[in-house]
């Protein structure tokens, strides 16, 4: 290629998003770390709430405004699953994640994809097929975290989430090797210990 058309073209690649603040995200122990320097690190921001009954939050202008006057680092997109969400509008509700996703990474911040479902285990391979849509398309820039299930019931670790967050898991690690996985846990993730299943009863 040309050398100067080589240059415009990372340029105008570099100029269409800002990195987030700490770059590429890991996991170290129980820390959340910058990857780079292996150092703690903590983000701080908004939910929107479920896609489905706020639509109006899903854009750039509600991104910049949590930037630029709350000075948020991190925005979490709800894709709502049930209850006339996902399941019932996958067109419709994708592009909402989309547009959140992509103001977040025009703004250089996080932005946390949820599966936002109170009975996942259930939704499985719908759940497989967005996270890996998501993560082919966006696996690439450290901006994304996921969230395979934001609040189970009161349901079993061991038998029902596990099993159903290692499916998800493996769908997302098959495109994307690096970015932050979180994944909730029994009574709406209070339970982060839950590994005795006899708490639940
Ligand atoms: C989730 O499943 C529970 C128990 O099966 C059911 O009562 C509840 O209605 C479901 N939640 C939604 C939002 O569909
Ligand atoms: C994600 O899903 C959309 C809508 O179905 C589709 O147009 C697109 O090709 C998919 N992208 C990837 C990378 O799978
Ligand atoms: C589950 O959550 C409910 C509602 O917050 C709470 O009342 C209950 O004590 C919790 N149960 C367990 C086992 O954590
Ligand atoms: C699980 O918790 C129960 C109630 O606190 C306790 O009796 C039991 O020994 C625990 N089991 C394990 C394997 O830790």
């Amino acid at each position: 290629m040309n050398p100067l058309l080589l240059f415009l073209t990372l340029f105008a690649t570099s100029a269409l998003g800002a990195n987030p603040p700490y770059g590429q995200l890991g996991i170290s122990g129980k820390y959340l770390v910058q990857a780079a320097t292996g150092l703690p690190v903590q983000l701080h921001g908004m939910s929107l709430f479920w896609s489905q009954w706020m639509a109006q939050f899903y854009n750039q202008e509600t991104v910049t405004a949590l930037k630029c006057t709350w000075n948020t680092n991190v925005i979490r997109a709800a894709m709502g699953v049930e209850t006339g969400g996902y399941l019932d509008n996958k067109q419709a509700e994708l592009q909402k994640v989309y547009a959140v996703i992509d103001s977040a990474i025009a703004s250089g911040i996080y932005v946390v994809v949820d599966w936002h479902d109170h009975n996942a285990s259930h939704h499985q391979n719908d759940a497989i097929q967005f996270f890996t849509n998501i993560s082919k398309k966006y696996g690439n820039y450290p901006n994304i975290i996921y969230e395979t299930f934001n609040e189970p019931l009161k349901v079993s670790w061991s038998s029902d989430l596990k099993p159903y967050h290692q499916a998800v898991i493996a769908a997302i690690r098959a495109n994307d090797p690096n970015n932050v996985i979180v994944v909730g846990t029994p009574n709406w993730s209070q339970n982060v210990d839950a590994k005795n299943d006899s708490l639940l009863h």
